[in-house]
């Protein structure tokens, strides 16, 4: 079935033809420096809803409108002082913001789910800036997977979550930061972080102060948050955190220099310990140790600071109990 998508190398002819399907409502699937995007015209409801029944994502989660720049965003939401200095240090790259609706927004209300924000972000993937600025448009695409699986890093990816739908996918090898963009809300009345990603918790807070914690799920107000689904990310086999120690029918995603033996398989995310290096490794790794013949995934403690703030919280919830 994925085996009819289209896979092509990010020539300047690929991405005008990509920039021409989007602009005709259909759907692409496209590299940025995160993971890889399911994109669609954000001003065409037909292609957002398009993007929502590929993905068989709930109506209720909003999507992130992608953008060249700073000033493409103040076209559709009204920008702040925050944000001007947010998108001066972070833009283009892996944070996203979400903002009030402009009256004269023209990004389709079922990308924001029914809210009256907008989450806005310029990736800075080559092959995502020069397809943004040939659509002319904001694209939304959320994470190119089928809703609560692990996310795409490669091309190949695409092809095993998605298959119908998408009308071609532009392979711009492997995502060098692995892991989604951090999402901060900046409607409160303090700036909240929604979603660690590949912009760290600590580098914001230098720019800006502290962040507020989003609700916990199921707390009122939690609903502010609709990205914090539990469980996400999720391979097939149960995944089991802070393991020390491992069985023989068991994977093993290790971290670090100190790896526990007896695994029937491991993986290292990095074997120096560095957070960069195991944030790229992160997704692919966790869908090479999904193995139908073994009995789960254990996975070593990573810290909890910089981008292991980002790769703890899509492990915890690729470990939370399924639906
Ligand atoms: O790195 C990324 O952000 C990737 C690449 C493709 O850009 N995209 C991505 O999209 O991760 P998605 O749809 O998988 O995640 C978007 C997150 C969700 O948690 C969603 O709930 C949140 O952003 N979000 C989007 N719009 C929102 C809004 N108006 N208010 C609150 N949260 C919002
Ligand atoms: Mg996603």
């Amino acid at each position: 079935m994925g085996l009819r998508l289209d896979i092509v190398a990010p020539t300047d002819d690929a991405i005008a033809r990509a920039a021409d399907l989007i602009r005709t409502g259909a759907l692409v699937a496209l590299p940025t420096e995160t993971v890889y995007g399911l994109g669609g015209d954000a001003t065409n409801d037909r292609a957002v809803a398009g993007i929502f029944q590929a993905k068989g994502r709930p109506q209720f989660n909003p999507l992130i409108a992608h953008v060249p720049d700073a000033a493409a965003a103040a076209q559709h939401v009204v920008w702040t002082d925050v944000a001007e200095v947010l998108a001066q240090r972070f833009w283009p790259g892996p944070l996203t913001l979400v903002l009030s609706r402009r009256a004269d927004c023209a990004v389709s209300l079922l990308c924001s789910a029914g809210l009256d924000t907008l989450a806005v972000r310029s990736p800075s993937h080559p092959v995502a800036q020069a397809l943004l600025r040939a659509v002319g448009r904001p694209v939304a695409a959320p994470s190119a997977n089928r809703s609560g699986m692990v996310s795409p890093t490669q091309a190949a990816h695409v092809v095993q979550s998605l298959g119908a739908g998408v009308a071609l996918v532009l392979d711009g090898g492997r995502c060098p930061v692995g892991v989604e963009s951090t999402v901060i809300d900046l409607t409160a009345a303090q700036p909240t972080l929604l979603r660690p990603g590949g912009a760290t918790r600590e580098a914001i807070e230098a720019v800006i102060g502290p962040l507020a914690r989003a609700p916990a799920v199921g707390t009122p107000g939690a609903l502010h948050a609709p990205g914090q689904l539990e469980s996400h990310y999720a391979p097939a086999l149960p995944v089991r955190l802070d393991a020390l120690s491992v069985a023989d029918d068991e994977a093993l995603l290790a971290f670090g220099p100190d790896v526990p033996g007896g695994a029937a398989l491991t993986l290292n995310l990095s074997p120096a310990g560095d957070m960069g290096e195991a944030a790229a490794n992160l997704f692919a790794m966790l869908r090479t140790l999904d193995r139908p013949d073994l009995r789960g995934i254990a996975v070593a403690p990573i810290p909890d600071h910089g981008l292991g703030l980002a790769i703890n919280d899509r492990l915890r919830r690729a470990a939370a109990p399924r639906p």
